[in-house]
């Protein structure tokens, strides 16, 4: 793939690739997701979840496993604070599948108020691409434990 076309893909039009099925399967193991906010009718990685239509950021998570591959144009600061705020409530788990940019103000805003943050080990290959991504990805977790600073760790990509 050249490198126009993997701009095109990682371009902030762009919000629909998916969540590599082995990476997920390693993280559902752990967190039995049951609800994907962030999803269509082809790419929902939970048998609940709300699309684009329904709009999730205006919508209760709560009482949910969820797991959040979000959009990862400029309003991903959104998502993030959807996902802290959410993740506060009782019986609520936010599992956040993000680009690891530590220099955001989404990082600092709520990632570091995360509860765990474990940073992907190489490059994830999203959708159906032979690609790898060309950023680093993190995951981010959001559970209403309120430890102060997130338990920080490393996840491997495969
Ligand atoms: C990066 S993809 C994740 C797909 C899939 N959930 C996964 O993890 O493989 C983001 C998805 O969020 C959807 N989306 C965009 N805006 C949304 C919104 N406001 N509410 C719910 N879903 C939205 C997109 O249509 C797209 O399918």
């Amino acid at each position: 793939m050249d490198k126009s076309a993997l701009k095109t893909i990682f371009s902030s039009k762009v919000d629909t690739w998916a969540t590599p099925q082995a990476f997920f399967d390693k993280l559902n193991q752990t967190y039995t997701f049951t609800l994907d906010p962030c999803a269509s009718a082809k790419n929902a990685k939970c048998a609940s979840y709300y699309t684009k239509e329904d709009n999730s950021l205006y919508k209760d998570w709560g009482g949910h496993s969820v797991f959040m591959n979000p959009p990862y144009g400029r309003g991903i600061g959104e998502w993030l604070k959807k996902a802290y705020e959410e993740g506060q409530k009782e019986n609520t788990s936010v599992v956040c599948l993000i680009p690891s940019r530590t220099d955001t103000k989404y990082f600092h805003n709520y990632c570091m108020k995360s509860d765990l943050l474990y940073f992907v080990k190489g490059r994830l290959k999203f959708g159906d691409s032979k690609n790898s991504a060309p950023f680093p990805s993190m995951i981010v977790v959001f559970n209403g434990a309120n430890s102060g600073m997130p338990f920080v760790g490393t996840i491997g990509a495969a």
